[in-house]
């Protein structure tokens, strides 16, 4: 094993990492002298603040850390191609590591000029636009709650944040059956499967998109999620 690799917060899981976990993550690391990775591109994207939860692992630690980030996420700008790396952790490890990636980085992941320059101002943009899909996401996702039957057999994963909801749903008939019963009704969800969950079926939903588009796709599910219930 040469590294830990945590997606924090997860996607589609919206699950951030509280401090303590984080703690106890970078000392298994120090200890095993691997290194963690630690992709943060949806830490932007909670729902409320809580506490305990760690805000970056870009801090002071114990274990080599690579904390990642990028445009994609952090303004909602994938087409750009920019993203970053903070590596923090012992000054030594640091240094070499430093100086491995700069070698990488020039020689096969340039970065573009023109996003280079455009980078301070494209920043400025996020606050706005991660507000905007917070509320967004928000707003589906009570959406998507709001139109659960009282004791219906599928439910709403708990999430403290991100762009997906995920439904856990009944085995039968099964994630693909009812991903595929919902394409040919034209509502695009992902099964499960995709996201290598140990058990259990679930369906993972975007929050993207447009408030009226999500209500429509959203009612469909439940219908076809409701016709499921009765077989
Ligand atoms: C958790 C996570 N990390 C990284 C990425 C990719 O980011 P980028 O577009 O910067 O390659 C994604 C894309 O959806 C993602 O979900």
């Amino acid at each position: 094993v040469r590294a830990l690799l945590v997606v924090a917060p997860g996607n589609p899981t919206g699950a951030f990492l509280r401090r303590e976990e984080h703690a106890r993550l970078a000392a298994l690391c120090a200890r095993r002298q691997i290194a963690l990775i630690v992709d943060e591109v949806f830490a932007d994207y909670a729902w409320s603040p809580s506490p305990g939860r760690l805000a970056t692992a870009a801090i002071e630690s114990p274990a080599l850390t690579f904390t990642l980030s990028g445009l994609s996420k952090v303004c909602a700008l994938p087409q750009l191609k920019l993203g970053w790396c903070a590596i923090t952790g012992p000054a030594p490890l640091v240094r070499e590591a430093s100086s491995r990636l700069e070698l990488i980085a020039d020689a096969y992941l340039s970065l573009g000029t023109p996003v280079q320059l455009a980078l301070p101002e494209l920043l400025e943009t996020r606050h706005s636009i991660q507000r905007q899909i917070r509320e967004r996401c928000a707003r589906n996702r009570a959406a998507l709650l709001a139109l659960r039957p009282a004791g219906a057999a599928w439910d709403l994963l708990a999430s403290e944040g991100g762009w997906s909801a995920i439904l856990r749903v009944p085995d039968a008939p099964g994630e693909e059956a009812l991903a595929l019963l919902l394409l040919a009704r034209g509502v695009l969800v992902q099964p499960g499967y995709f996201y290598d969950f140990a058990r259990g079926s679930y369906l993972v939903v975007s929050l993207l998109p447009g408030e009226e588009t999500f209500l429509r796709a959203a009612r469909l599910l439940a219908d076809v999620l409701s016709a499921n219930d009765l077989h």
